[in-house]
């Protein structure tokens, strides 16, 4: 099943009226009057909207009332009250998937900065360095089409800004402060909550889109993707939100990270750099420890000391000072 919001499916009018007169039960013959739709058209509409996972409850010979909404993030729910600029206004929905960021990249060329593309489950997820990102139901995976004006320099912050983007989302809406691994991981008490990819197409040394791909265990069942991952090289632990997050429906969470993505693309653009660092190292769970960081010269290990402006974490020992660009960082102590 999928949905484009360039294309409202036809139950949404019943839909919509539903959800506007949701304290009154409405006859058959009533919303086929002011719909001006016929009677077979809006049963055929309330069987789809009960099919997505709405709860009409039907009254004989009185009418239909919508008492409960599913969880799944659809177009019309996320722009229902999406407050964005750019973000946001293009959303492409899958049920399933193979990977969301694959899609955008299929996408990309035709399509308006901003573009999102949701996916309920993915059967290929993907993370970083080549891994793959457990893509059950429950979690939120989505990526981004980005269109940034900002120099190609500033590429290597955008993942670092996008997890400062998510932790703030966090703080607003769920009662636990998460920590910031580098470059981008969102953690809980150290175990991951969820992952940033950002693949970059380039032309002429110029960035022609970026596609920011989230994955969120937003509400997971942490044992089982847990017993998925173990085997995987530097892995530690995986957490849901779940327990922090129960009173929020899917759809707040991403609307509201989707304002503070856009905030953030905003103060990139207009090269704020220094204020997305230092907000990312008051959060940081790096900065300051011992570490140690696998890379094809071989490990590195000292005190992680600062991040700079352009993403690379400074690492020193008695010896020297490096810098490092990219990798896995493994944290030596709590
Ligand atoms: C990581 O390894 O930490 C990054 C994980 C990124 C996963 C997201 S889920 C949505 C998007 N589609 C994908 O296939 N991957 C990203």
């Amino acid at each position: 099943m999928e949905f484009n919001s360039k294309n409202e499916p036809s139950f949404l009018k019943v839909l919509n009226f539903l959800k506007t007169h949701d304290t009154e039960y409405l006859s058959g013959q009533d919303l086929s009057d002011v719909l001006r739709i016929s009677r077979v058209a809006i049963w055929k509409s309330i069987k789809k909207i009960e099919e997505l996972g709405y709860k009409i409850e039907t009254k004989q010979k009185v009418g239909y009332k919508l008492v409960e909404k599913p969880k799944t993030i659809f177009p019309w729910e996320l722009s229902s009250g999406l407050k964005t600029k750019f973000m946001g206004h293009t959303i492409y929905y899958f049920d399933e998937i193979d990977s969301t960021q694959r899609f955008s990249h299929e996408i990309a060329n035709k399509e308006n900065n901003g573009a999102i593309i949701i996916a309920t489950q993915q059967n290929s997820g993907k993370g970083r360095i080549g891994r793959k990102w457990v893509s059950r139901n429950g979690g939120i995976y989505f990526s981004a089409v980005l269109f940034p004006k900002f120099d190609i320099s500033f590429a290597t912050v955008f993942p670092m800004a996008a997890s400062l983007a998510l932790a703030k989302t966090i703080e607003k809406l769920c009662e636990i402060k998460p920590e910031l691994k580098w470059p981008n991981d969102v953690t809980i008490k150290g175990e991951k909550v969820a992952g940033i990819l950002v693949d970059v197409s380039l032309q002429s040394n110029k960035i022609d889109y970026l596609i920011l791909g989230i994955g969120i265990n937003f509400d997971i069942n942490e044992k089982e993707v847990q017993k998925e991952l173990k085997k995987t090289p530097n892995f530690y632990g995986v957490k849901s939100l779940g327990e922090f997050s129960k009173n929020i429906q899917p759809v707040k969470f991403l609307q509201t990270l989707l304002q503070e993505i856009e905030t953030i693309y905003f103060q990139l653009e207009s090269k704020e750099i220094e204020k997305i660092t230092k907000e990312w190292t008051k959060r940081s769970s790096t900065i300051g420890k011992n570490i140690k960081i696998p890379t094809e010269e071989g490990i590195i290990q000292g005190k992680a000391t600062k991040i700079e402006n352009d993403g690379a974490l400074v690492v020193e020992n008695k010896n020297k000072s490096s810098r490092i660009i990219a990798g896995d960082v493994v944290h030596l102590e709590k």
